[in-house]
């Protein structure tokens, strides 16, 4: 940038006419010895403009090319943090503008010297005082002498930072509008559609110029034509609507099921005066939501049938092992026992402890075969129902583990379905396993309760105690199982700390309004 005595290339010639420089101040008021009333109309003429300026933001200057002196307003000095005493020279004011912008105001300002005419130019100015950057909205006009030479220029300042700062806001704001998925459209109170994105174009099928302007009826079908008056109530008032999933209608005739978001529109005192809606297309979240629900369902089905099918492969192993080694044990120590009658009395005695320990064996094996069976699906469960069930698996926990047990059994035996009855069992063996295996208890009590509506069976133990995030591990096979095992009966279970410490275990199963035979 050109110096005080260096002048710029475009304006060598207003260089070359320009004596030495010097120092100017602010526009100032005539000076006391100039008095009379032409002087104080001018001064209060300066007054009331330097208050104008001050308002309005907007500084003024002159520049007097030929002695390069520029002439600065009292709103510039301050809009610009410069004090009053600065040495304001063409060059000295370019030193305020901002580096990047330098080469572009100098080159706009040689233009209008060259072509005599005015220029506008937006650029930013560092503030001395502070280092800030500001946005200036800079004027000129090129004043000729009458021989037509460029002797000065006029011009105005105006800082627009904040209105820039708003500009750069709304345009950020106008692309996300512009860019988003959802269709978001604002009206009038009234229901005029004002402005449509192309997210409501690819929802609705209406291109902005055609539907701009037309009431937003028309796309609501016709059995929700209420739902706007409705809407726009709260929405004048000042209220949010949040996500409202309703029914709208696309340029084809098709109906669109859409979650909306509206708000208020306000103007500068704060007034309502239109709406502003955000829709988003829901058919594609709900088909997925659908299609999920149906391979859950589809799982737990899947699951249901592997339980059932692996507890009659159960009774099925359990039936054969009881009935067929059973059998085979019992005729196989007949058949030892009239073995040691055949044999002669003189041999009998030698083969007797041998005799004894076979037979000794085989029992053993009975027991064994009886144990396995039993395990794999006790008999008692089918025979004599669920009550007697729980009354033995409750006998044997406290046998093996020697945790001492109470249980509270209603006073008939409950009769239900063997489904219901089997799954009842098996989520009680799992919660007593889990004593065993996690609680370090030394007490559990059992209750099973049953009305005609449902039956209840509660598991506690006094030990340790559960974790809410153990509860609530995907991973947690057991609790899971108990709660699969409960939904097709649109039972629950319900798994947590007791109040007295340990944990507790509650499984209800609806019973279906006192169906005969609930409870025998
Ligand atoms: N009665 C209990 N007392 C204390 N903690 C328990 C009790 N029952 C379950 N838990 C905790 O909850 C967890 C989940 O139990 P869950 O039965 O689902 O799994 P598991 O017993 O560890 O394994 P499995 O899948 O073989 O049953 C257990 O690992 C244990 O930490
Ligand atoms: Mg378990």
């Amino acid at each position: 940038m050109a110096g005080r005595k260096k002048k710029p290339d475009r304006s060598q010639a207003t260089a070359r006419a320009t004596p030495e420089p010097r120092a100017t101040s602010a526009r100032s008021a005539p000076p006391a010895h100039q008095r009379g009333p032409a002087a104080a109309d001018v001064r209060q003429t300066l007054a009331h403009l330097a208050e104008v300026e001050r308002l309005a933001q907007i500084g003024s200057w002159e520049w007097d090319i030929v002695n390069d002196v520029v002439t600065w307003s009292a709103e510039l000095y301050r809009m610009l943090g410069v004090a009053e005493e600065l040495d304001a020279t063409f060059a000295t004011v370019l030193e305020l503008v901002h580096p990047e912008d330098r080469v572009r105001l100098r080159e706009t300002i040689d233009r209008a010297y060259h072509d005599h005419g005015s220029y506008m130019c937006e650029h930013r100015m560092v503030r001395r005082s502070d280092g800030a950057v500001r946005s200036i909205q800079s004027r000129g006009e090129v004043l000729c002498d009458k021989h037509g030479q460029p002797i000065r220029i006029v011009g105005t300042a105006q800082d627009v930072t904040e209105r820039k700062q708003v500009q750069d806001a709304l345009a950020q704001y106008v692309a996300l509008i512009v860019g988003s998925e959802d269709a978001i459209v604002t009206k009038t109170l009234n229901g005029t559609i004002l402005s449509w994105n192309p997210g409501a174009e690819r929802l609705y099928g209406y291109a902005a110029e055609e539907i701009e302007g037309h009431p937003i009826s028309v796309l609501f079908p016709p059995d929700r034509h209420d739902e706007w008056r409705a809407v726009i109530d709260r929405v004048g008032r000042g209220d949010h609507v949040e996500h409202l999933e309703t029914v709208r209608l696309r340029r084809d005739g098709s109906r669109v099921d859409v979650s909306l978001s509206i708000s208020p529109v306000k103007d500068g005192q704060g007034n309502v005066i239109g709406a502003t809606s955000i829709a988003r297309d829901l058919s594609e979240r709900r088909r997925a939501a659908e299609a999920l629900a149906l391979s859950e369902a589809q799982l737990r089905g899947f699951a249901a049938r592997l339980r059932s099918a692996r507890e009659s492969e159960r009774s099925h192993i359990a039936r054969e092992i009881h009935d067929e080694l059973g059998q085979a044990l019992t005729a196989l120590k007949m058949d030892l026992f009239s073995l040691k009658q055949s044999v002669p009395e003189p041999l009998r005695h030698p083969l007797r402890r041998k005799t004894d320990q076979m037979a000794g064996l085989i029992d053993q094996m009975v027991d064994k075969v009886r144990t396995l069976a039993t395990e794999l699906r006790p008999a008692v469960l089918d025979s004599l129902g669920l009550s007697a069930a729980v009354e033995w698996a409750v006998r044997q926990f406290a046998e093996r583990t020697g945790i001492e047990c109470t249980l509270d059994l209603p006073p008939q035996p409950v009769r239900i379905d063997s489904e219901r009855s089997t799954d009842v069992f098996r989520i009680l063996q799992e919660a007593l396993t889990n004593v065993v295996r996690h609680a370090r208890a030394s007490r559990v009590d059992v209750h099973l309760r049953a009305t005609p509506e449902e039956l209840v069976l509660e598991v506690h133990d006094n030990g340790r105690g559960i974790r809410d995030r153990e509860i609530d591990d995907p991973q947690a096979f057991g609790l899971v199982g108990m709660r699969e095992r409960v939904l097709p009966w649109g039972g629950e279970v319900g798994v947590g700390t007791a109040p007295q410490g340990g944990t507790s275990v509650t499984v209800c199963i609806p019973l279906g309004g006192g169906r005969p035979g609930s409870v025998g």
